[in-house]
């Protein structure tokens, strides 16, 4: 059986790359560019195939003789039309299970833009008719990794998040998840929401942060307009901070607290929990 993921260079992707090598699968792995895919050429079973979400002659040939496929792409704002292409490519070469990366609470009526457009491919997967499972995890473990220089040089991360309980996933049972629906039978027609094994405040995350680096981290919740400047002033589009901005504020309103068994229901096993993400990334966070 012939599997494609894309995404392979991103945090998700790589680690399902690693998922799939490890079982001992063959996969091809769509990059914009094999020359910058780094250590990835060099995973047992990995076979790089050139492929750009905004070329839709490459992602046919990507997609060319694939029985199923993994689709992610980033959150900006071409996403919903990246998918789209991906999935109208998929279902012209003949794919027939996708397995879509979407997110937490994805509603096309959400106020929240990326839960809008991750519900509208979803759709759209269900319409094409192929096989679809659908992976909808909560906030990521591995987005601190975005704060290592604040980490690092003040002993801080920052977010408007104030008191939210997030039931926040490592990304490496995201992609063992990926992994099992791409390989196994019996995950087709399921919508998986994924979460960690608890819903813990951004205070109590710097607390398991601090006992793991040996040092006092903190959490200093600012106000979304602090938040807005400093995600513009590290370069994202206006289009993506706002997004962020949403995505916390649905945090702070509390709808991202519930504990899923997701995780366990997909692969047969327990969620980590932070404290073991905490250990893990101890070094990468120092
Ligand atoms: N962060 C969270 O807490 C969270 C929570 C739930 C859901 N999500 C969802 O997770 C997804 C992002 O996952 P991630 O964090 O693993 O992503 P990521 O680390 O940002 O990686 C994005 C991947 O997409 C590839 N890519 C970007 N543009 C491309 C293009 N035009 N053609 C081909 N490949 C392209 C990148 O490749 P290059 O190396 O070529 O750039 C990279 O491999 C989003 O859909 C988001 O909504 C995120």
């Amino acid at each position: 059986m012939k599997i494609l993921i894309s995404g392979a260079t991103g945090s998700v992707g790589g680690e399902l790359a690693k998922a799939l090598s490890g079982r001992g699968v063959s996969f091809r792995a769509m990059v914009r560019s094999p020359e910058r895919a780094g250590t990835l050429a060099s995973l047992p079973g990995i076979e790089l195939v050139r492929g750009d979400f905004d070329d839709v002659e490459t992602l046919s040939r990507a997609l060319r003789g694939v029985e199923r496929a993994f689709l992610l792409t980033s959150s900006s704002e071409r996403a919903e039309a990246q998918q789209r292409a991906f999935v109208e490519a998929a279902r012209r070469e003949g794919v027939r299970h996708v397995v879509k990366l979407s997110q937490w609470a994805a509603d096309q009526r959400s106020p929240v833009r990326f839960l809008r457009y991750h519900a509208a491919v979803e759709a759209a997967i269900v319409d094409s008719e192929m096989a679809y499972t659908f992976l909808r995890p909560n906030l990521f473990m591995q987005g601190l990794l975005a704060f290592r220089a604040a980490i690092v040089a003040k002993g801080q991360f920052f977010a408007s998040a104030e008191d939210a309980r997030i039931s926040a996933i490592d990304v490496r049972d995201i992609a063992e998840v990926a992994a099992a629906a791409l390989v196994e039978q019996g995950h087709e027609g399921k919508v998986y929401d994924l979460t960690g094994p608890e819903a813990l405040t951004h205070a109590e995350m710097a607390a398991q942060l601090s006992s793991a680096l040996g040092r006092p981290i903190a959490f200093v919740n600012v106000p979304e307009a602090a938040m807005r400047g400093a995600l513009l002033g590290a370069g994202l589009p206006e289009w993506q901070a706002d997004g962020l901005l949403e995505d916390y504020a649905h945090y702070r309103r509390g709808e991202a607290a519930t504990v899923t068994s997701g995780v366990k229901d997909a692969t047969g096993r327990a969620p980590r929990t932070f404290s073991t993400f905490a250990n893990d990334y101890a070094q990468a966070l120092s």
